[in-house]
């Protein structure tokens, strides 16, 4: 069901962010990141439609950075976005690296409760992370702690 992006994903990674996020990051970004770490964007699938993806690099070799994780409106709550951030963190401990972190809205509750709900803490505030001035928390799990 989790697997790597292939650049066919790429429409469907995109229509999903576009759909997810006020401020969509633009599609040829996403190439980018794979084209950095093909093994830490993966999609998840459902009946063979791409309904999910998460996007990541590794920092200075010493931590995950968890890029983004949108999952379709219709398929979430289902458990595909934690089975995704579990899998990112796999990855990212079988390239030797024990950190995570992201940044999520500090309104954003649904994705605050899958963060803490998997060990993120929140390290510090981003004021005016966002293009519309709201802030962010930067999170962070060291992935010793489960
Ligand atoms: C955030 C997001 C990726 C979560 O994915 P999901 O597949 O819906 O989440 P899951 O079904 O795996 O649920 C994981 C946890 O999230 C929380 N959660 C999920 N749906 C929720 C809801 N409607 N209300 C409150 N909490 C919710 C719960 O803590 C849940 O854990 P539980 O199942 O043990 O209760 C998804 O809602 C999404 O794509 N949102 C829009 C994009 C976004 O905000 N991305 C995060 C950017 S930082």
């Amino acid at each position: 069901m989790i697997r790597e992006f292939k650049r066919e994903d790429l429409a469907r990674v995109c229509e999903i962010e576009i759909e997810s996020f006020p401020y969509p990051y633009p599609c040829q970004l996403f190439l980018l990141f794979y084209n950095l770490f093909p093994q830490l964007f993966l999609v998840v699938e459902c009946g063979g439609m791409v309904v999910g993806y998460s996007v990541g690099t590794i920092e200075r070799g010493e931590k995950g950075h968890l890029i983004s994780i949108a999952i379709d409106r219709a398929h979430r709550g289902k458990g595909l976005g934690k089975a995704l951030v579990k899998e990112f963190e796999a990855r990212v401990r079988s390239l030797g690296v024990s950190r995570v972190v992201l940044e999520v809205s500090v309104k954003n509750e649904v994705a605050l409760s899958l963060y803490k709900k998997l060990n993120y803490k929140v390290v510090s505030v981003l004021p005016s992370y966002y293009p519309n001035g709201e802030d962010a928390y930067l999170m962070l799990k060291e992935l010793s702690q489960g």
